[in-house]
């Protein structure tokens, strides 16, 4: 951590706003001073753009650590995205303008929207699914992930989305944890090219999941209307989704939802088990994304905002969902790969939509600057006025590059840290306001208390430390789905009364943040969170594995990349096809971006006297480091073996 504290110091590249975005920017000085003076206050003020059924009786209650945000208020998320928009001109605006990975394209105006929703929600209903139940979503980037999202939400069912990318086994196990009643999915979806059989990984795994009534089954294959030959349909439990939707009414009553009713579970890696159900709730999440969503990004009338996550990863749910469609935005949304056909695809997109406001993650960037700047230089991305990016530190280089072959010089680059437990953006430029830094995301959202303490949760003002939260926000995860001890015990018990967000991090002379990455055993891999444990979990699940040590190691493009230290069961030799085959292993178990990028046999893997595997040494062994103090270990032969053999494998 002291190397990066150190490389961060020399960075002393400021970046004003500029005057011509500071004068017509939607954020000002005076949020800062009003959330400053009044923190409740300004929270109170954000939820009043939104639309309420029944106002609210008491803005917080906080009992730690369980808040409760505009308590006795009820509200309807899906009307607050849409019905307030369509009794306007905004009706006949594009809320969705997608492109899928072949090509081809939809535009969905909000009063289309509107009624799709509705369709869907009333399939639901007819399937007998209620409120508070929970619905599982299993989709490809196509408008109906959106749809089925806001449905749920119309009827006040409880979505619990899973990215696309991730298997069967994954599937299952958070299908099991909600105990859904219902999944929604398609027949596959596009990814370079080839189609993914998204409906064959979902049958895998519902013959796994007593709770699953019905399926729901988008149909993406080509062949159009009529063919329905690439997915196997099991009568009486799954249904395609046109055929319900063209039977079913538009019009769908909002179900009033109180303000503390849960909106949805999310899964996101932790330390240890399995994934942990984070639980969002209606009012506090949708006055969080929403007004991030109009500061942070800045919409006005026209803006075509492009949030380049998946739906299946919190940034999709609140930044190309709930906050977007809150403010009444356009926003675009793309099946596929950056790099399919060619690599200027994104490029393409932006000219072509003519998108304004474009947030993305350092990994894409990364590539970017890889692939070269000619790429971009050869399309027209004049329309963009602001960029972003969420996920993981930004190294000051690759924020360079954004700024200038992206940026042009001339849009802000608007920093957000923040995580699937925070709901929405905490520490970020308010951009027309806050000058700027490579690599620090700069300073918190108002109403936000972020706080640099040390390990024994003493506040520290300047320095390296841990990154807390010491006040409620309105976005924040509620608990764990199911499992409220986990919920203390992982976020709580540090530090008793302030949240540990899990990241390093530095705050400089001037009050800026400088966010280190994760201290625990979480691993980010192109921007996406995955526990050590669970990987660990998936290779000693493999019959010839007795026993796997996973770590994380810099890479150029990933951010951190997996490198396994595996020892085989008695009667197993090493060989390169093994090692094939457990790395196949992991993706099919977890999901290709689990995949381990190296995989070491060794007979034996350094412990200490207590016998806990010493991470630490096979960190320096993955990153070709000298090799730490081995003092403490059972047997320091074992490790020193182990990194001559790693590097000649290397080699
Ligand atoms: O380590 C931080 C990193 O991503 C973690 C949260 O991951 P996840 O819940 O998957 O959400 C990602 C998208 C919100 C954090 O604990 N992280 C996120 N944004 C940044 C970041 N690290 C540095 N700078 C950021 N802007």
């Amino acid at each position: 951590m002291t190397d990066q504290i150190d490389t961060l110091l020399q960075e002393t590249r400021r970046f004003p706003p500029p005057d011509g975005f500071a004068r017509q920017a939607n954020a000002t000085e005076a949020l800062y001073q009003a959330a400053g003076k009044d923190r409740l206050g300004f929270w109170e003020e954000q939820a009043r753009a939104l639309e309420w059924i029944t106002p609210w009786t008491q803005v917080l209650e906080w009992k730690i650590p369980h808040a409760r945000w505009f308590l006795g208020g009820r509200l309807n998320v899906a009307a607050n995205c849409l019905d307030r928009h369509v009794r306007t001109p905004r009706r006949n605006q594009a809320a969705i303008i997608w492109e899928g990975e072949p090509g081809d394209r939809r535009t969905i105006t909000y009063w289309e929207l509107h009624r799709e929703v509705g369709r869907a929600a009333n399939a639901l209903k007819q399937l007998g699914v209620k409120k508070g139940d929970r619905v599982a979503i299993y989709l490809p980037m196509i408008p109906e992930a959106a749809i089925a999202m806001l449905a749920c939400a119309r009827i006040g069912a409880v979505h619990s989305v899973v990215f696309g990318g991730f298997s069967s086994e994954s599937l299952r196990d958070r299908i099991n944890d909600a105990q859904a009643v219902c999944l929604i999915t398609a027949d596959g979806g596009y990814r370079r090219g080839a189609m993914l059989p998204l409906k064959r990984f979902a049958d895998e795994a519902i013959a796994q999941c007593p709770s699953i009534r019905h399926v729901l089954v988008v149909q993406r294959s080509p062949g159009g209307a009529g063919d329905e030959s690439f997915a196997n349909m099991t009568e009486g439990r799954d249904h395609w989704w046109h055929r319900l939707l063209d039977l079913a009414s538009p019009h769908c009553p909002a179900e009033p939802m109180d303000a503390e009713d849960l909106l949805f579970i999310l899964y996101t890696s932790g330390t240890t088990g399995k994934p942990k159900g984070i639980v969002h709730t209606t009012g506090g999440y949708l006055t969080q994304v929403a007004s991030t969503t109009r500061y942070v990004f800045d919409l006005k009338e026209g803006d075509v905002f492009w949030c380049t996550a998946d739906v299946g990863w919190v940034t999709g749910h609140s930044y190309v969902v709930y906050g977007p469609l809150a403010n009444g935005a356009t926003v675009l949304m793309y099946e596929g790969a950056p790099d399919w056909p060619e690599r200027d695809r994104f490029w393409k997109l932006v000219a072509r939509y003519g998108v304004t406001i474009f947030y993305t993650a350092p990994t894409a960037i990364r590539a970017f600057m890889k692939w070269g700047e000619e790429l971009p230089a050869k399309h027209d991305l004049s329309t963009l006025r602001l960029l972003g990016t969420v996920g993981e530190p930004i190294n000051p280089e690759a924020w360079m590059w954004y700024h200038r072959n992206i940026g042009r010089e001339r849009c802000p680059i608007v920093d957000t840290w923040w995580q699937t437990e925070t709901g929405g953006i905490m520490i970020t430029a308010l951009p027309g306001v806050v000058t700027t830094k490579p690599g620090s995301a700069t300073i918190p959202f108002p109403g936000i208390s972020a706080q640099l303490v040390d390990q024994k949760g003493v506040p520290l003002p300047k320095g390296g430390g841990l990154l807390v939260l010491s006040e409620p926000w309105p976005g924040m995860l509620r608990t764990i789905y199911g499992d409220d001890q986990r919920y203390h015990d992982t976020y709580w018990s540090r530090f008793g009364d302030k949240y540990f967000a899990g990241d390093g991090a530095k705050l400089d002379e001037d009050g800026y943040w400088w966010i280190l990455g994760r201290v625990d055993d979480v691993l980010n891999v192109a921007g996406h969170r995955i526990g050590t444990m669970e990987i660990e979990s998936a290779l000693v699940d493999h019959p010839a594995v007795a026993e796997a040590a996973v770590v994380g190691k810099t890479h150029e493009l990933k951010g951190q990349a997996l490198a396994a230290f595996v020892t085989l069961k008695e009667g197993h030799q090493p060989s390169a096809s093994l090692k094939d085959e457990l790395k196949e292993h992991v993706a099919r178990k977890i999901g290709a971006i689990a995949r381990p990028d190296d995989v070491l046999f060794s007979a034996d893997l350094p412990k200490t006297r207590s016998g806990k595997i010493m991470r630490r040494l096979l960190k320096d062994i993955a990153e070709g480091r000298a090799l730490g103090d081995t003092t403490t270990l059972a047997d320091p032969g074992v490790v020193s073996r182990l990194k001559d053999q790693y590097e000649s494998e290397e080699g």
